[in-house]
């Protein structure tokens, strides 16, 4: 059995209280934290950039996993670095504007973990030349830009594909992930949980946690 890995959205977190929730998680049982970077041209939504990663590195000592759905990865990946990414994803879709195959290079040189992402729409045949050179393979689960929005199973096929490619890569599903739907990743191959809506805004963030991992 694969270790699964559950990683909280802090896009869905309190950010008047970040400390608070930050520390809350990570008493729940989280095993990375998951921040979502938002520039407002990739996708439709504008969130925060290094300098809140940065606070949020002095806040706990869990992994940082931090997913770039931005313009020009490439330009700031040095300064998610610097601020304490543990692992970096960037988009695979011609949109993010960067080479992926030197944006993946940089941020493993860097000492980081490199993931690769897709969304719902961009067929599986592009990242499958990057799987080798990828630390992880994350599959949106809904398309990118705001929390709280319906899982799509229809990206499982791509979950599958991927696995049965790879045995080891890290597999994260990301949007709409609920107990129900963490079964379904699970299943498919999927080894890393993102979740936002269904930890952060549960009254109990240890059951929330511990409802998708199945126990
Ligand atoms: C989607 C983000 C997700 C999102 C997940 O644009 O990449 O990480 O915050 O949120 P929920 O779990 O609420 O779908
Ligand atoms: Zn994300």
């Amino acid at each position: 059995m694969r270790k699964i890995i559950v990683a909280p959205s802090i896009l869905a977190a309190d950010f008047s209280q970040l400390g608070d929730e930050i520390r809350r998680v990570e008493a729940a049982g989280a095993d990375w934290i998951h921040c979502d970077i938002m520039d407002g041209h990739f996708v439709d939504n504008i969130s925060f950039g290094p300098e809140i990663v940065g606070r949020v590195r002095g806040l706990t000592s869990l992994p940082l996993d931090v997913h770039l759905m931005i313009e020009h990865a490439d330009h700031y990946v040095p300064r998610f670095i610097k601020a304490g990414a543990n692992s970096i994803t960037v988009h695979v879709e011609s949109e993010a504007k960067h080479s992926v195959t030197k944006t993946l290079l940089q941020i493993r040189q860097a000492g980081c973990r490199a993931g690769l992402a897709l969304n719902p729409e961009t067929s599986f045949s592009l990242v499958e030349p990057f799987l080798d050179r990828s630390d992880m393979l994350l599959v949106m689960t809904v398309h990118p830009g705001f929390g709280g929005q319906p899982f799509r199973t229809d990206q499982m096929p791509k979950v599958k594909r991927a696995r049965s490619l790879n045995s080891t890569i890290n597999i994260e599903v990301d949007g709409g992930i609920n107990a129900e739907t963490a079964r379904i990743s699970i299943d498919s191959g999927a080894n890393v949980l993102v979740a936002g809506t269904s930890i952060f805004h549960a009254k109990d963030y240890a059951e929330a946690i511990s409802k998708l991992r199945g126990t």
